[in-house]
């Protein structure tokens, strides 16, 4: 069975740049409660016209750089976003055609901020069981377009930036460098608990979508805050002490910790709650916002362009997102 490696990472985000400041004009909050709430100082938007695909096209061509492939050695895509370029069909189908790999197999998952953790676990598995080499995993939002500045969306609207990363996932040739595990988990009773009621099938009427949709706000993601909140901290906290004990091993033996940025009062909790040491995490909330699936495979292309994470380094991913769904990536780099 052939191992598989983490061969490269990319990511982009859009330049502009929009400041607490910038937000209070869209809404009712102040900068005083993002910082102290979120920790979230700034956050990139991108311009009207700009798709899921168009940010993802670009972090999946700096990950196939990184990779030292070229990109027609790509032999599947796996894409995730909750903001996809249309309705139908699914968005690594629009990435696919930007990227020019027309014939190859494509997977829309729809796993929110955990996206990365199940989209490494499926090419993980495609390639010890021989049918791939080389998996692309995209991960790319544009979460300006869902931003609802009234008072129920407030909550979750503070938080969310643009941005796509990518990595690509291939054979190790190296024994010591691979995935050594990936975990996954969900839990649909808290499905409700984050999520954007419309357009549905389970409206309880006829129409996917109605006037009545877009005025009552049911097309926006709608938070119990509190309920994500303690749910994020205690699964991705449980989630780092399952890996370890999974691999046998200690935080000690770990390099660096990459989690899903979501905020930084929920990073502050888990490094709390797990006595993670705290120089090993890995943190750009502040600057990003919440990107949900783009933010972790951003946070590890930066981590490891900041030299945090390096060739050989032992990384633990972490991730946590609505559904609800988590889990845990352990690599050698
Ligand atoms: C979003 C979050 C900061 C809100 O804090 P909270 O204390 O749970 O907020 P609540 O919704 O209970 O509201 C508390 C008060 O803050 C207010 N509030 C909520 N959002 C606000 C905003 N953006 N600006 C100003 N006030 C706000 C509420 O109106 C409420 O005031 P009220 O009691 O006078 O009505 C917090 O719940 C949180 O961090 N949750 C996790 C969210 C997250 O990370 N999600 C991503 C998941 S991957």
């Amino acid at each position: 069975m052939t191992a598989s490696r983490i061969l490269g990472t990319g990511h982009y985000v859009p330049p502009r740049v929009v400041t607490n400041f910038d937000v209070m004009k869209m809404m009712e909050t102040s900068d005083e409660f993002i910082v102290e709430r979120t920790g979230v100082r700034r956050r990139r938007h991108a311009e009207a016209g700009i798709g899921a695909s168009d940010l993802g096209a670009l972090a999946a061509r700096a990950a196939v750089e990184n990779a030292g492939i070229a990109l027609d050695q790509v032999d599947l895509l796996v894409m995730n976003s909750i903001t996809p370029d249309h309705a139908d069909p699914g968005c690594a189908f629009f990435l696919q055609g930007k990227l020019g790999l027309s014939g190859i197999g494509v997977f829309d998952i729809r796993q929110q901020c955990s996206g990365l953790i199940y989209g490494i676990s499926l090419a993980d598995h495609f390639i010890k069981a021989g049918t791939c080499r080389h998996v692309l995993v995209v991960c790319s939002e544009v979460l300006s377009s869902r931003i609802d500045g009234s008072y129920d969306g407030r909550n979750i609207s503070i938080l969310l930036g643009d941005g796509a990363g990518a990595v690509v996932v291939g054979p190790s040739n190296d024994p010591r460098r691979k995935i050594l595990s990936t975990i996954l988990h969900a839990d649909g009773s808290g499905a409700k608990a984050l999520y954007t009621a419309a357009p549905g099938s389970a409206l309880g009427r006829k129409e996917h979508l109605t006037k009545e949709d877009l005025d009552a706000g049911r097309v926006y993601f709608r938070m119990d805050g509190k309920t994500v909140y303690e749910n994020g901290v205690e699964k991705m906290a449980g989630a780092i002490f399952e890996s370890l004990q999974a691999n046998g091993l200690t935080m000690d033996d770990i390099d660096a910790l990459v989690p899903h940025q979501a905020n930084l009062r929920m990073l502050e909790a888990i490094i709390e709650r797990t006595g993670f040491p705290q120089e090993k995490v890995f943190v750009n909330v502040e600057e990003y916002g919440n990107i949900a699936s783009a933010s972790l495979p951003i946070a590890l292309s930066e981590a490891r362009q900041a030299g945090m994470v390096k060739p050989g380094s032992l990384v633990l991913m972490v991730a946590f997102g609505s559904g609800f769904v988590w889990g845990s990536v352990l690599a050698r780099m």
